[in-house]
C-alpha cells in the first residue's frame, strides 16, 4: 500500500483524479468546458468493454513470450489530415509490418494503432516564443490550433467534440477495413503501395507476400476451406492514445453492464506519458481504476522503485496483459538505464509486457530548424532494447513507433535515404517526425530478425 492508493475515505471513481495534482492540463474556459463534457457524457462509447478485455487476453500472451505487440501511428492525429486514404494507407503499412513480423519471427502480432483519438500532446514548455512573442504551446488539435496566433492558441473545448467525432469516423472505417475483407490475407500483395513496391524493402515484402500466397494455395489444394477460416480473413485491430485530457477520458468512462467494472471507452488501450506518470498524480489515479489494458512510458529518469510502485498501483491483482511498460530511453542511455528496471520488475514476478518506443528518446533539431530522428538511431535503441531483455531473460514484447503510410520526409536515413536537404520536401507532421512507409517496413524486417535472433 502506498500513500497514493485509494482508501475507504478516498475510493476510486471516474472523477477521483480531480483530487490529485494534474500535470499537462490546458487552461480550459468555463462554462464552455462543462457544457461540452455534459454532451460527451451522453454520446455512445467508441469501444465496448469486451473488446478491451480481449486485448488484455492477447497482451497476456505477449507477457508470456507468445506474442509481439506492434503499436503504431501518428505522433498527433490532425483535423486537417482527415481522409479515408490517409486512414487506409496507415492501416496498410501496419498490416504489412505485422505480416513481416509474424512471417519472419513466427509469433502472432498484436496490432494497436495510435489512432482514433491520439489528438492531445504533452509539452516540455507551456509556452512557445517566436520573434519575442510568447504564446501558449500547441497541445494537439483536441485542445488548440497550431497557428502561431493568440486566438488560435486558446484552449477551445468544442475541439473535444470534434476529436470525438473524428475518432468515431476513423474507427468506423478501420472496423470496415479489418472486418470487411480488406485485411484478408489473400490481399497481402495489395497492401504494398506504388512508391514502396520498387524499393529494396518493397521488393523484399513482395517476396514474403508471394510465399504467403503460395502457402495459401497449398492449403487450399489440401482441401482446407480458407474462406471458413476467420483468422485469415479478418484481423483484430485495436486503438490507443495517450490518456492526457482527463476531462475527456472521464466523460467517456462507462460502467460495463456485464461486470460492473469501469472502462474508458474512448479506446481499447490508454497509455500514460513519460511526463504524467507521477505516482500520486491525476493520470495514474484515473487509469488505476479503469478496466482497460494500460501502457506507461518510461524515460531515462525512471527509477526501479518507482516502476515497481507503478506496477502495483496500476495492476494490484497482477493480471497478465493489464500493463505494458514502454521503454523510451534513447539510443545512448538504453544499455545503462533499462537493465535495472527490467531486472527489478522481473524479480518481483509481476506480469508485464515490455515494449520499446525507439522514437521519443532520439529526437533532435536539425540545422534547418525542424525536429527529426535518424533511422539508424531508432534501430540502435531497438537493438539495445532486445539486448537488455535477452540478457535479463525477459521477453522483448513489442515495439511502439510513430509512422505514417505516406511518403513523407520527416525522419532521416533508412534505405529510403532521406537526407537533411530533403526534410522540407514533405514535412507534414503536426508534432514529432514519423517514419514513412518504406522506413516502417525496413524497421519491421530488422525487428523480425532481432526477434529470430
Ligand atoms: C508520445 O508518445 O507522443 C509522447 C509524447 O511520448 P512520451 O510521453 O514518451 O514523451
Ligand atoms: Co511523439
Amino acid at each position: 500500500m502506498t500513500a497514493a492508493d485509494p482508501t475507504p475515505e478516498h475510493p476510486w471513481s471516474p472523477a477521483s483524479w480531480r483530487t490529485r495534482p494534474v500535470a499537462q492540463h490546458p487552461d480550459w474556459p468555463e462554462p464552455a468546458l462543462g457544457e461540452v463534457l455534459d454532451e460527451l457524457r451522453a454520446v455512445p462509447p467508441l469501444v465496448f468493454a469486451g473488446e478491451a478485455r480481449s486485448l488484455t487476453e492477447s497482451l497476456a500472451l505477449a507477457s508470456e513470450g507468445k506474442a509481439f505487440v506492434l503499436q503504431a501511428g501518428d505522433c498527433a492525429e490532425a483535423f486537417s489530415a482527415f481522409s479515408a486514404n490517409a486512414i487506409r494507407d496507415k492501416l496498410k503499412v501496419i498490416l504489412q509490418m505485422s505480416v513481416v513480423l509474424t512471417y519472419g519471427a513466427g509469433v502472432p502480432t498484436i496490432k494497436i494503432g495510435r489512432i482514433a483519438g491520439q489528438f492531445a500532446k504533452p509539452r516540455s514548455s507551456p509556452t512557445e516564443s517566436i520573434d519575442g512573442i510568447e504564446l501558449p504551446s500547441f497541445r494537439g488539435d483536441m485542445v488548440n490550433d497550431i497557428a502561431f496566433e493568440a486566438a488560435a492558441r486558446q484552449a477551445d473545448p468544442s475541439r473535444l467534440l470534434r476529436g470525438y467525432h473524428q475518432s468515431v469516423s476513423t474507427l468506423n472505417l478501420l472496423r470496415a477495413f479489418t472486418k470487411g475483407g480488406y485485411a484478408d490475407l489473400a490481399q497481402v500483395h495489395a497492401w504494398n503501395q506504388d512508391f514502396v513496391t520498387a524499393s529494396p524493402e518493397g521488393r523484399r515484402y513482395e517476396s514474403v507476400a508471394s510465399e504467403i500466397e503460395r502457402a495459401l494455395r497449398f492449403m487450399r489444394a489440401c482441401g482446407i476451406d480458407l474462406d471458413a477460416e476467420l483468422q485469415l480473413r479478418e484481423v483484430d485491430f485495436y486503438t490507443s492514445h495517450e490518456a492526457l485530457l482527463l476531462d475527456y477520458e472521464e466523460a467517456l468512462t462507462r460502467q460495463d453492464t456485464l461486470t460492473d467494472d469501469w472502462y474508458d471507452c474512448s479506446a481499447h488501450l490508454l497509455w500514460i506519458g513519460d511526463r504524467t506518470r507521477q505516482l500520486d498524480g491525476a493520470h495514474v489515479e484515473f487509469l488505476a481504476g479503469v478496466g482497460n489494458p494500460i501502457g506507461v512510458k518510461l524515460g531515462p529518469s525512471s527509477h526501479p522503485d518507482e516502476v515497481i510502485a507503478l506496477c502495483k498501483r496500476l495492476n494490484p491483482d497482477s493480471q497478465p496483459g493489464r500493463l505494458m511498460l514502454i521503454s523510451r530511453m534513447g539510443k545512448d542511455l538504453v544499455a545503462d538505464r533499462l537493465p535495472p528496471l527490467v531486472e527489478a520488475v522481473r524479480d518481483t514476478g509481476l506480469p508485464v509486457v515490455w515494449a520499446c518506443d525507439p522514437m521519443h528518446g532520439n529526437t533532435f533539431t536539425h540545422s534547418s530548424g525542424v525536429k527529426t530522428r535518424q533511422f539508424d538511431d531508432v534501430m540502435s535503441e531497438l537493438r539495445g532494447f532486445f539486448e537488455v531483455c535477452r540478457a535479463a531473460d525477459v521477453w522483448p514484447g513489442g515495439v511502439h513507433v510513430e509512422l505514417t503510410g505516406d511518403n513523407v520526409t520527416e525522419c532521416l536515413g533508412g534505405t529510403a535515404e532521406v537526407l537533411g536537404t530533403d526534410l522540407d520536401q514533405r514535412y507534414e507532421t503536426m508534432c514529432d517526425p514519423r517514419l514513412n512507409a518504406r522506413q516502417s517496413l525496413d524497421l519491421a524486417f530488422q525487428t523480425a530478425e532481432l526477434l529470430r535472433g
